[in-house]
């Protein structure tokens, strides 16, 4: 298989696991996210295309084109601007998959992204005398959670073939757990008593000193989860702001005199702003900065009278347990690069449950 727009992964790393694919290439135009690409998939570095993919003209013959080109352009978080580039380039992606001759795709983005005109043309090109005519087109839209991640994210898949279509991706986890259905993950279970133990005290503020060459380039790294597991020094009005905050509560329930200016005129709106995480709870859908507890729900869990208060936003580590990594996934580039392919990524444990629906299809087709 062939991954577009491949960020660190996330996606690749849920089709690998599965079992039936390997990845032959993957474009990526930042340098620090194709490092980490090439690090888990691709140990010597040729198939990993780091560039604008407007360049990648020498596409490899592949069965399966996977790729979730950046969202910005749809996400209900950003200004939707219809003109902003980043809509163009699923053209990218369908050129692509011609060009591969690939028998499926699967295209992944944002929930919102479903409403938009693009999901129309995108539908419309893989209709009649569209660019993508022979394949079928269907569309699922799946929640992380319902797959085992500990994490709320909604997204929109929409798995195109040659070959007939795929079976649904079948939840194995739900809210309301029922007979072949687990509980969803809650955050204790994933930092405390998953494979990989967070414990919730950290120290260190930067990740180790090391780099690693990646096309000729040095780039920090390549970096385990758990040196991944460091804090930010918030500044004591912050923290003391942290300390109001309950599980499930967030800047609504901070006193006045604590209340940014800014905020007051907002009664509405934006309401999970310095929000805390539930421990009996997956997190709510990790963004790029979750390490700033200002921009979202992304304070750790733990607050309890008596207890310990852990007064610090996600650790990139827990960020990217949220997202469904573990130990084995590496990860190159600077704390603020490492964060934006987490939160960019799509949890593996989603991807997986995806790869089993398109694996049927392809093993049957053989
Ligand atoms: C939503 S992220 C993809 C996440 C990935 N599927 C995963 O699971 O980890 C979109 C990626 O597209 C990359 N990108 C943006 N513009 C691009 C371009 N013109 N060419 C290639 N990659 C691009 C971004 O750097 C970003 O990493």
């Amino acid at each position: 298989m062939l991954d577009l727009f491949a960020g660190c992964g996330g996606l690749t790393r849920g089709f690998v696991d599965q079992g039936s694919f390997q990845s032959v290439g993957a474009v990526e135009l930042d340098r620090a996210a194709a490092a980490t690409y090439a690090a888990n998939f691709d140990p010597t570095g040729r198939h990993t295309y780091a560039g604008d993919i407007a360049g990648y003209t020498e596409v490899p013959p592949v069965d399966l084109v996977i790729g979730g080109p950046p969202c910005q352009g749809f996400s209900a978080l950003g200004k939707r601007d219809p003109a902003d580039v980043r809509n163009q380039l699923w053209r990218e992606f369908v050129r692509i998959v011609r060009e591969s001759r690939a028998r499926m795709f699967v295209f992944e983005n944002v929930d919102r992204f479903a409403k938009t005109p693009e999901f129309q043309l995108l539908r419309a090109a893989a209709g009649e005398g569209g660019e993508l005519a022979d394949f079928q087109t269907q569309v699922f839209r799946l929640n992380a959670a319902d797959f085992g991640a500990p994490q709320k994210r909604i997204r929109t898949i929409i798995v195109g073939s040659r070959i007939g279509p795929v079976a649904e991706p079948l939840p194995t986890h739900a809210k309301v757990p029922g007979e072949a259905r687990a509980r969803w993950v809650s955050l204790r279970e994933a930092f405390l008593e998953g494979p990989v133990v967070l414990e919730p005290a950290v120290r260190e503020e930067w990740l180790p000193e090391s780099s690693i060459d990646f096309q000729g380039d040095a780039v920090p790294g390549a970096f385990k989860l758990r040196d991944l597991h460091i804090t930010r020094n918030h500044d004591l009005t912050s923290l003391i702001r942290y300390a109001h905050i309950q599980p499930g509560q967030s800047r609504f329930q901070l006193p006045e005199e604590l209340q940014y200016a800014c905020w007051r005129r907002h009664t509405k709106g934006a309401g999970d702003v310095l929000g805390r995480l539930q421990w009996d709870q997956p997190a709510v859908t990790i963004r790029t900065e979750f390490f700033k507890p200002e921009k979202g729900r992304f304070l750790h869990p733990q607050w309890e009278n008596g207890g310990e208060q852990i007064n610090r936003a996600l650790t990139h580590a827990e960020a990217a347990v949220v997202q469904g990594f573990d130990e084995r996934h590496l990860w190159c580039g600077t704390k603020a690069e490492i964060a934006r392919q987490i939160g960019n990524a799509v949890p593996p444990p989603l991807a997986r449950a995806v790869a089993f629906s398109v694996a049927g299809r392809l093993k049957g087709a053989r």
